[in-house]
């Protein structure tokens, strides 16, 4: 309460392990989170930067390359930055991991309304 960010609850650190992904539902919005081996948590947008593909059926490496299955873009799931090609990224949601549990950032669609 109280915050200047709208953090949201995702989901229980728990149900990622480090060095996986998966996508999770807030009401009517998707987020990717990626837990990166050695602790930390990302936030994206689910589908890749290049053509809208999901980046659910991409490939997590040990490295922390997440490579879009379409068309094999790279990205460090750490910073969100193209590997392959570079000078495109990922877009990142504001996350924190609090109590065990992961909240994320979401864009707001709606202002508030308060004449
Ligand atoms: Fe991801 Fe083309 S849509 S690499």
């Amino acid at each position: 309460m109280g915050d200047s960010q709208n953090f949201h609850k995702v989901c229980s650190l728990d149900d990622i392990w480090e060095g996986e992904m998966d996508v999770f539902e807030v009401g009517d919005q998707e987020v990717l989170l990626v837990h990166i081996e050695g602790g930390g948590v990302r936030a994206y947008v689910p589908v890749c930067p290049h053509q809208d593909h999901p980046l659910i059926e991409g490939d997590l490496d040990g490295k922390c390359i997440l490579t879009c299955s379409a068309h094999l873009w790279q990205f460090s799931a750490d910073s969100g930055e193209g590997v392959n090609p570079t000078g495109v990224s990922l877009n990142a949601y504001p996350v924190k991991v609090e109590d065990g549990a992961v909240f994320v950032v979401f864009p707001t669609a709606s202002k508030a309304v308060n004449a």
